[in-house]
């Protein structure tokens, strides 16, 4: 909205068509307030008019680019970014190719214009590789073309000494695929010759201030412009330029366009060719025959051109001092004066350098050039040289101006002449509005026939004498009263005294001025001729760039054709490029110099108002109130609007007209705002079009919506049938399946009744035949089958014999868990007794002999364990063989049980002496091992008890009944080796004998009854004993003794 209150503000109108009222001073006013608040950008209806500020400004960052990027034109705020944006909008989306024609005087700000414009439609368009490089490439061709072609004059720091042109190509889808960039007329003479005050080309200071040490040495240049003739003398540098940072941005920028190393390095090798040309010193001589010649004074320099071009020095300097004419079948060779010398000198030097010039633009164009066959759209971007007038003007401003004239006409015929002219073709009512046609004076100029070029061609291919008066001459006989043209002569003719107009000069009435041109230098400007010497020289050199540069120096290719001269190339190359915009949607920039002195923000309202009336703006303006801000042909029209009318959309059957007509009936604008042609539809202001889009916007929207919520419905209905489909099928089975099942049940249940009902009816039918008592019968029948069978799996399945193997089958059946336990427990019983009978007598004997022995020790002594391996074997001594036993044996007679040596503790000191033991039925005997005779022998009733310790020793304390005789001498002893064994069997002899068990004492402490008296008994652990299994006794006094066993 903040836009549309800056259209509206009255001080300062966005739009000088909303001016009120309209008149010069309210337009400039507008101008300079706008100017003022920085707003340097002013519509004119969609012409852009730009007030060059000299100062940088904040509304070129990259915000500013996004909020005009799909901007409505007259939405935002005037910029010229909003029309580059339309420009390529309409580009993108209608397919119509444009042209940005930006105009203005020197310094006004085309050339900033211009890279603006493409700047911002390299920001705009999209991003991605191959495109990025193309847009760089696109870019960076501007600071290459500006150190060649641009140079400080009064008027403009960074004048574009050449016209522009540069076609940018775009794909369909409006990425950039590159570009054709043409170039008018380059302002050769600066080469050679400035202003005080100005500068040679750019390029020159660049490389000298920028150039390294050792790139300078290899050009065999010199630090420093003063060392330059072609150069200004005074002070070289310019305030704000950097002319060494521009030198570095300027080679990064070939290399970005793809300039190899080896072109760089040839196209300066040029350039310092042109620059030391200025160097070459002529001296005077005379011939033989008196006639002046000239010759080279210093030939340092131009043998250092010859190194550089590779070039014999003798043929350069043959070519600078003289020239070669061809007479019939003769080649004569004519010295050349001084004069003619420095002229040949600096022709050469200016020829070099436009031609370089020429191969630099067809270079960049060979990188930028898109390949063909490629479907394109095309935007043109035109940055000429703007329209001059100087004290003295020559034939470069002649041509210069009239290429501004062309363009001022193309603006006429565009913006006014043709919109009027529209009008009355489309049958639109309508009040003419008074303009100036500059036509006439492009005639004047370019008339084939009889215009200023023809007739300067005329001059120049005369033979005789041919010089400027004569042209004058005839200029003045033919344009005698014409109204734009003026000289001394036709002044004259009317008695009129301007002193401002000399002999030499004629004026003529440009749209934007009088200027008044000096003829010196037309004819020898237009024949552009460089002598043949010279081109040949060029070619013979071997510096590959530089003989390209001069093909007619070939002698193969010797023409004797007149080259076309500069006016009529020119006047060629401007038509192209009006046939070219022609062709093309254009788009204006108007730029306008706000005052001759280069000041920030300094307004000068006479030099501005100059501008306005000689850009025809006032016109323009009119035109735009009068006419009507847009038109378009119905068809397009109606197609790109049909969707605002109810009866227009979708599809409109009757003619466009009458479906324009419906569809702007339905939305109700005023009818002044709208004029229906035979063609086309005419709407007054840009508002109503603003208005039309912003509701096509919204209706696009809301269409968008309706389509998408078409689709979405579309898919969601195919997406459902499809489901329901599923569904269906998923259910048909499923059912299916269950009505299967079912069947099944009921078939299965139904053949149960069936037979159910059968058996019930066969059974009522041999009811009779049944005893009552047949299913208990059957069942015991069943029951008895099955422990039939159970017992036969069992005999046939029975487990081993072996007495330790305790398994056995489980029970088949619950009911036959009880009576399985029940055999399985006899199976084991008959098991065991089947052993136990197989066993011998003395087995057996042996047998509860361990029985015995583990009920007496088991888990009270020790010593158990150990006696578990060992048999019982009862006789130790072999009594029978050893005949020394002869006597003991007769002792035992039959009723030994056991005999065994043991060692026998003296009650005394505790001591231990050896003894045989023998355990007969009824007596218990100890003999002398050496002797073999009994030394003591006891009755079995008179033992009162047994003691032994816990551990595992073969300690006994036999205690003898005190009534005993063999008591007397007091409770024996003893160690035997077989303790378990011993004590066992006199335990079963004993109970063989008495019925009486042993009494046996398994304990720690005991006491003993000896002769002396008793004695007690403390057995004690000890770690590791003297003797092996033999216990340790220690008399501690008289009444007690230790025994140490272990
Ligand atoms: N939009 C702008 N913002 C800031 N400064 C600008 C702008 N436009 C132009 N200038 C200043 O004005 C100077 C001259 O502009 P420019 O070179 O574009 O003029 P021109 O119209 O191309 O002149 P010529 O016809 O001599 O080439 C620039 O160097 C720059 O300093
Ligand atoms: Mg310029």
């Amino acid at each position: 909205m903040e836009a549309a209150t800056t259209l509206l503000d009255a001080e300062a109108v966005g739009d000088l068509v909303l001016l009120d009222p309209l008149t010069e001073e309210s337009l400039l006013r507008t101008l300079q307030e706008r100017f003022r608040r920085s707003d340097i950008y002013t519509y004119i209806g969609d012409v852009v008019i730009s007030v060059n500020p000299y100062r940088p400004l904040p509304i070129y960052t990259p915000e500013k680019v996004q909020e005009y990027n799909n901007c409505n034109f007259f939405a935002v705020k005037p910029h010229i970014y909003a029309i580059a944006d339309d420009a390529y909008r309409s580009l993108r989306d209608q397919d119509r190719d444009q042209c940005i024609l930006i105009t203005g005087e020197s310094g006004a700000g085309k050339t900033e214009a211009s890279k603006l414009v493409m700047s911002y439609v390299a920001a705009v368009c999209s991003k991605g590789e191959e495109v990025d490089k193309v847009k760089e490439q696109l870019l960076q061709s501007n600071p290459v073309l500006e150190a060649f072609g641009n140079a400080k004059t009064i008027r403009n720091d960074n004048s574009s000494r050449f016209g522009k042109y540069m076609d940018v190509e775009f794909d369909f889808k409006g990425e950039p695929l590159g570009g054709v960039i043409s170039n008018y007329l380059l302002e050769k003479s600066r080469i050679v010759r400035h202003t005080k005050g100005e500068r040679n080309f750019h390029i020159f200071y660049q490389l000298l201030a920028g150039g390294s040490a050792q790139l300078l040495q290899q050009l065999k240049l010199r630090q420093g412009s003063q060392h330059y003739g072609y150069l200004n003398r005074e002070k070289s540098s310019l305030p704000g330029m950097d002319d060494a940072a521009n030198f570095r941005a300027m080679q990064d920028a070939m290399a970005v366009i793809g300039f190899s190393p080896a072109e760089v390095t040839a196209l300066l090798e040029v350039t310092a060719v042109v620059l030391k040309l200025g160097n070459v010193e002529l001296s005077s001589c005379y011939q033989a025959s008196g006639m002046e010649a000239c010759s080279i004074a210093e030939p340092r320099e131009l043998h250092e051109i010859c190194e550089l071009i590779k070039l014999d020095p003798g043929t350069l300097e043959q070519a600078l001092c003289s020239r070669t004419v061809k007479a019939r079948d003769e080649t004569v060779l004519t010295a050349l004066s001084v004069s003619q010398g420095y002229y040949c000198r600096d022709a050469l030097a200016k020829n070099i350098y436009s031609r370089l010039f020429d191969w630099l633009v067809n270079r960049i164009n060979t990188s930028i050039q898109v390949k063909p066959g490629k479907q394109r759209k095309v935007m043109g971007v035109l940055d000429i040289y703007g329209f001059e007038i100087f004290q003295d003007n020559g034939f470069e401003q002649f041509i210069i101006n009239y290429c501004n004239e062309k363009l001022q006409q193309i603006f006429i015929l565009m913006t006014l002449k043709e919109e009027q002219e529209e009008y009355v073709r489309e049958g639109i009512k309508w009040t003419p509005v008074e303009f100036f046609d500059n036509g006439i004076i492009c005639d004047l100029i370019e008339n084939s026939k009889c215009g200023i070029l023809a007739m300067l061609d005329e001059e120049c291919l005369r033979p005789g004498v041919v010089n400027e008066d004569t042209f004058v001459t005839k200029l003045n006989q033919r344009f005698a009263t014409h109204k734009h043209y003026e000289s001394k002569e036709t002044q004259n003719a009317k008695h009129v005294t301007d002193l401002s107009l000399p002999q030499h000069c004629f004026r003529i009435h440009h749209y934007a001025g009088k200027v008044t041109y000096n003829v010196t230098g037309f004819i020898e400007k237009n024949n552009d001729l460089l002598f043949r010497d010279l081109s040949q020289a060029m070619w013979a050199a071997r510096h590959t760039l530089l003989r390209s540069l001069f093909p007619e120096g070939d002698p193969q290719k010797v023409s004797l054709k007149l080259p076309p001269t500069a006016g009529f190339q020119f006047k060629n190359s401007v038509a192209t490029l009006m046939k070219n915009l022609y062709s093309k949607n254009p788009n204006y920039i108007r730029c306008i110099k706000p005052n001759d002195t280069k000041t920030a923000m300094l307004f000068t309202p006479e030099l501005v108002l100059a501008q306005i009336r000689y850009l025809g703006l006032m016109e323009n303006v009119r035109v735009r109130r009068a006419g009507y801000a847009f038109r378009q042909l119905y068809n397009p029209f109606l197609q790109r609007y049909k969707m605002l009318g109810s009866k227009t959309w979708p599809r409109w059957s009757g003619s466009d007209r009458e479906g324009t007509e419906v569809l702007l009936s339905e939305l109700k604008f005023p009818p002044e705002e709208l004029a229906y042609g035979y063609t086309k539809i005419f709407i007054r202001s840009p508002r109503t079009l603003f208005d039309l889009e912003k509701r096509r916007q919204e209706r696009i929207n809301e269409l968008a919506t309706l389509i998408q919520k078409m689709f979405r419905g579309w898919r969601c209905r195919t997406q459902y049938q499809l489901m329901r489909k599923s569904q269906i099928i998923i259910s048909a089975w499923f059912r299916g399946h269950a009505q299967k099942n079912k069947y099944k049940q009921m078939k299965r249940s139904v053949l149960l009744l069936q037979a159910y009902a059968r058996g019930w009816k066969v059974r009522r039918m041999y009811r009779r035949y049944f005893r009552s008592d047949a299913s208990t019968r059957l069942a015991n029948f069943i029951y008895r089958r099955l422990v039939q069978k159970f017992l036969v799996g069992l005999q046939k399945n029975l487990p081993p014999m072996s007495v330790q193997d305790r398994t056995w089958p489980p029970a088949p059946y619950k009911f036959l868990a009880g009576a399985n336990q029940e055999l399985k427990n006899i199976f084991y019983h008959w098991k065991c007794k089947k052993y136990r009978d197989q066993l011998t007598p003395q087995r057996k004997a042996l047998l509860q002999a361990k029985l015995c022995a583990s009920e007496l020790f088991k888990d009270k002594k020790t010593l158990y364990s150990k006696s578990l391996q060992q048999p019982f074997q009862g006789e130790y001594l072999g009594l029978t063989q050893n005949p020394k036993y002869q006597k003991l044996h007769a002792v035992a007679k039959d009723k030994l049980v056991m005999a065994e040596s043991v060692m026998k503790v003296n009650r005394a000191n505790g001591k231990t002496v050896p003894r045989l033991l023998l355990l007969t039925t009824e007596h218990l005997v100890l003999a002398d091992p050496k002797a073999a005779q009994p030394k003591t022998v006891l009755s079995l009733s008179d033992i009162h008890s047994v003691s032994v310790t816990r551990f595992s020793d073969g300690l006994l304390a036999l205690h003898l009944k005190e009534t005993s005789t063999a008591g007397n001498k007091g409770d024996l002893l003893l160690v035997s080796s077989h303790l378990i064994e011993l004590i066992t069997r006199l335990h079963q002899t004993l109970m063989a004998a008495t019925s009486q068990a042993l009494a046996l004492h398994i304990t720690d402490q005991f006491s003993t009854r000896f002769q002396k008296g008793d004695v007690a008994i403390t057995v004690v652990e000890s770690a590791k004993g003297s003797n092996d299994d033999i216990p340790i006794c220690k008399k501690r006094g008289s009444h007690k003794m230790e025994v140490l066993v272990h």
